[in-house]
């Protein structure tokens, strides 16, 4: 089965064709970074109006790419939520409009569930159950995954989302938006262990997180240090993103383990951080667990892993619900 995904649910504008789930014919990602940076953040009137501009050419580069024509598509799966709701209606209206006028099923996909979808694009997907820490931009919580339409959520944040964090540290430090792949480069030159930054772990049994503390943390150390801080910039970077990666490694293994898990993994934006990625292997690896991790360009938002998600309820009920609407917080 071949499926067009469509995803808008923030900044991106993304199209991908997918064969089975699993291959990725093509995948197109059409940034709208440069517009939003000046701005410190995604401006979501902006947004929508510029996934307005971009979502035929990137759909018509995608297919165009893929090696397919549009009459051999078989569905079409698009985000439904959560997301910005003018961003999401666009990709998904097209979507409804494009599947209608070629007669093909489609269905929406909820996109926590597209990333956690991600590694099942590599070569060596998890077997089922195993448990997924995803952490984005948006949301951070780890889950409990059973099939490819089940999964429970067992923790999430209280507040900002791990990816947030990265960026709210990045603005403070006046290194621009978004912050996590600048904060994370900049750590590699600094030492973890100079600054110590705390760790929330909240209750240190449960699932879930906080990260606003250590973001308060960090703004205080800059405004104690206003002299000196510019100096210490590669040491505030690691020590902060250490403190992060932490709590995270923490919380996903101990779901692993009191769910009797052998499989974990790692999705969203923030799985593409290589501390996080090292961190988590070298956990697990002393604990004899598996770990999957989704190549980073396929971490952050994309739409061959909505089409991945979409494909499963699609091979089992072929959809053609065209009255479904999108959502903009988790169902
Ligand atoms: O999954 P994603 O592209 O969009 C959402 O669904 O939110 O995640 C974007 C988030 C941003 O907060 C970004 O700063 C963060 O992922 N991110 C990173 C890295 N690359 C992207 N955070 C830490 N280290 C990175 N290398
Ligand atoms: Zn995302």
């Amino acid at each position: 089965m071949i499926i067009l995904g469509i995803e808008t649910s923030c900044d991106e504008t993304a199209a991908s064709v997918v064969d089975n789930g699993t291959v990725i014919l093509s995948s197109i990602v059409s940034s709208q970074i440069e517009i939003h940076s000046r701005y410190g953040g995604v401006v979501p009137e902006l947004a929508s109006r510029k996934h307005m501009e971009a979502i035929v050419a990137v759909v018509r580069e995608a297919i165009k790419t893929s090696g397919i024509e549009p009459e051999q598509l078989d569905a079409i799966a698009a985000t439904r939520g959560p997301g910005l709701i003018g961003c999401l209606l666009v990709g998904f209206s097209f979507a409804k409009a494009f599947a209608f006028g070629l007669g093909i099923p489609f269905t929406g996909v909820n996109h926590l569930e597209g990333h956690i979808h991600s590694v099942f694009l590599e070569p060596d997907p998890p077997p089922f159950p195993f448990i997924s820490l995803l952490a984005s931009g948006g949301h951070t919580g780890v889950y409990l995954v059973t099939s490819h339409t089940s999964m429970e959520l067992l923790g999430q944040t209280r507040d900002d989302a791990a990816g947030e964090a990265f960026d709210k540290v990045a603005k403070m430090l006046g290194l621009g938006y978004p912050g996590g792949n600048i904060i994370g480069k900049l750590a590699e030159k600094g030492d973890p262990s100079k600054i110590d930054f705390p760790r929330s772990y909240l209750d240190k049994s449960g699932f879930d997180f906080s990260f606003s503390g250590i973001k308060t943390s960090v703004s205080r150390f800059i405004n104690t240090h206003s002299a000196q801080y510019k100096e210490m910039m590669s040491d505030i970077a690691a020590g902060f993103q250490e403190s992060v990666v932490d709590v995270l490694s923490y919380k996903l293994l101990l779901a692993a383990k009191e769910k009797r898990c052998e499989h974990i993994s790692i999705v969203g934006g923030v799985a593409a951080n290589r501390r996080l990625r090292e961190k988590i292997k070298n956990d697990a690896g002393l604990s004899g667990i598996k770990v999957h991790i989704p190549s980073p360009a396929i971490c952050g938002d994309n739409a061959a892993m909505i089409a991945a998600a979409g494909y499963y309820p699609l091979i089992n009920g072929g959809f053609r619900d065209l009255s479904l609407d999108v959502f903009s917080r988790a169902l």
